[in-house]
């Protein structure tokens, strides 16, 4: 029989963009964890990963979230953006209540405010405010845009050398996904962060002018970034496949980025983990294969 203590804490988005990190950082931690995933069989090579425990759990299915919280304590929040995310989540929430957890680290996003204009932006504080008033305790990260995002463009960054949005001289502090999980971790396996808001940025604050100067200095050969107008970008992304609501908050987002509202950096990501936040210069550097 084994004597190792069961998991306690939950991860959701474990196979996303953030959550691949997280569970990584928590396996090398030798933390135990669960991990819900919509499909235990799609995502079986998780579980290679020391302390991993893989539990189905889909956010539409209020029976299956209440299964996957029995016995939590610690859950980590997040699903990906879509018109759905705010009702996912809330369903989540009142599961967790439910279940008993105590705290929750909610991903949110950077300037989430009920009031603003950027639909992202009033649904993350919409589920930010049903977890407060929940009365659990909450770590909410709300991260500026992902640096990660850019590989976005790998291909046409590989094959034409260009990128393109609908940034004009907005200055943005983007910040490194792998800092994203590292402060997750740490809120999720120490106390200190009940009850805290961690406004989550990169090390500089940066145009898209800077970017393609980056990408171009790393990269060894000039890569030029195109400003577009909203139309444009708006035709782009429906092209490649997004859904309108998802295009139509995209350009809000980029419209609150223009008025240099993304463009404060803070020192949180250094606070919590204690390493410093990682430059654009040192994302390009480690990402290189995807956009050479
Ligand atoms: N992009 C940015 O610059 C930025 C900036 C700030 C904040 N954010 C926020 O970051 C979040 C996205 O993070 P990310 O990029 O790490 O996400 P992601 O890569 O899109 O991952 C989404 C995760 O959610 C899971 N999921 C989707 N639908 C589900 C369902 N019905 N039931 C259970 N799991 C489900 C996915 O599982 P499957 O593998 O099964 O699909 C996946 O693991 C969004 O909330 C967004 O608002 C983004």
């Amino acid at each position: 029989m084994s004597t190792q203590k069961p998991a306690t804490i939950l991860i959701t988005g474990a196979t996303g963009n953030i959550g691949k990190e997280l569970i990584r950082l928590l396996s090398a931690k030798g933390i135990p964890y669960k991990a819900m995933v919509r499909s235990i069989e799609h995502a079986k090579e998780l579980e290679e990963l020391p302390g991993i425990t893989l539990v189905q759990g889909n956010f539409d299915d209020e029976g299956s979230l209440d299964t996957a919280l029995s016995g939590i304590e610690k859950a980590f929040l997040l699903t990906n953006s879509s018109e759905q995310a705010e009702t996912q989540q809330i369903r989540f929430v009142e599961a967790a209540k439910k279940a008993g957890v105590r705290h929750i680290v909610k991903l949110s996003q950077w300037a989430a405010d009920a009031s603003s204009p950027v639909r992202f932006l009033r649904y993350h504080a919409a589920v930010e405010a049903a977890i407060k008033a929940s009365g659990m305790t909450y770590t909410f990260l709300r991260p500026n845009l992902f640096m990660q995002g850019l590989s976005g463009f790998k291909e046409v960054i590989q094959s034409e050398h260009k990128f393109f949005a609908s940034a004009g001289e907005a200055r943005i502090s983007l910040i490194d996904i792998r800092d994203i999980a590292a402060v997750a971790a740490i809120a999720l396996t120490t106390n200190g962060h009940e009850n805290k808001v961690y406004n989550l940025t990169g090390p500089e604050s940066l145009t898209h002018q800077q970017l393609a100067e980056i990408f171009s200095g790393v990269l060894a050969h000039p890569i030029t970034f195109i400003n577009v107008s909203e139309e444009d970008m708006k035709s782009a992304l429906l092209g490649v496949g997004f859904p309108e609501w998802q295009a139509d908050g995209l350009l809000e987002d980029y419209a609150h980025y223009r008025l240099n509202e993304a463009a404060e950096v803070t020192d949180a990501v250094q606070a919590v983990t204690g390493e410093k936040a990682r430059t654009f210069s040192q994302f390009v550097t480690d990402y290189a294969a995807l956009f050479k």
